[in-house]
């Protein structure tokens, strides 16, 4: 990778590193992107059964179509991608995570100071007495019954049409606010919330590395582009950091 000796020493020098995923990044594990060609399950695209009317209308529908995800996403792992920022936390201690992936790979690569902005599909949460339980995708497969109060169950994730929650949402904005560089990862920017925090960081002056195959919509509050696999520039790129 060809870096000006000016951006070497800035990212050397620079405090508090924010780095904001999509689902572009467990591309190379093998997990499909929710708006690339294999994001389709049957006939359905994910934004038609990732909704509280879907699951209101037909919850059955909604977890078959989650448990295959479940059961898909159990047989992959983490990539360098994943790696390369566990690596990067390891190494420094003001660097954060945001991603808005469900599929729990960061966690599995090793981070741990990760906000998942948009929940995680290994988690699920009664729709009546709000409990929060890990799921056991065997069990899910004969029951989506809360322990707790028996009524119905869903995924402990964000659906489209539903409000993030607020204390997650305050603590990504604050991180925003405060960095001084933000990877953008394999996100198209399709969802207005995470846009928002590219925005708010550019405006408090962090410098915007952006990492995908294809421009996004937070192309335009990119300093950096840099075009090409999430699995094959970041561990090129983090030792800059360390
Ligand atoms: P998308 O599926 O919308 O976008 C995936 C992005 O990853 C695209 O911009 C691709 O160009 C890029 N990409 C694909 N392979 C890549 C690779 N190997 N390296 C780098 N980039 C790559 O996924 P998200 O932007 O994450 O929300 O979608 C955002 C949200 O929309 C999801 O969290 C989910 C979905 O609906 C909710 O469920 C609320």
């Amino acid at each position: 990778m060809q870096l000006s000796t000016v951006l070497i020493e800035k990212f050397k020098t620079s405090k508090n590193i924010l780095a904001l995923t999509g689902a572009g990044i467990s591309a190379e594990s093998g997990v499909p992107t929710f708006r690339g060609k294999e994001g389709l399950w049957k006939e359905y695209r994910a934004e038609e059964l990732a909704t509280p009317h879907a699951f209101k209308r037909d919850p059955k529908l909604v977890w078959e179509w989650y448990l295959w995800r479940i059961e898909l996403i159990s047989t992959k792992s983490p990539n360098p991608a994943h790696f390369a920022l566990a690596e990067l936390e390891m190494k420094r201690s003001d660097f954060h995570l945001i991603t808005q992936n469900v599929d729990g790979l960061h966690k599995r690569s090793g981070s741990e100071k990760i906000i998942e902005i948009h929940g995680n599909i290994f988690r699920n949460r009664c729709t009546n007495c709000n409990r929060t339980f890990d799921s056991d995708p065997s069990k899910l497969k004969n029951s989506t019954e809360c322990p707790n109060c028996k009524n119905l169950v869903r995924p402990d994730v964000l659906w489209f049409g539903e409000s993030y929650d607020t204390d997650l949402l305050n603590r990504a904005v604050s991180l925003a606010e405060r960095s001084e560089i933000v990877f953008v990862i394999g996100s198209s920017g399709a969802v207005g919330i995470p846009v928002e925090l590219a925005r708010i960081a550019k405006e408090n002056g962090a410098f915007v590395i952006e990492i995908n195959i294809d421009p996004s919509g937070y192309s335009r509050y990119s300093d950096l582009f840099l075009q090409g696999k999430a699995g094959e520039i970041l561990p090129e790129l983090i030792p800059y950091f360390i």
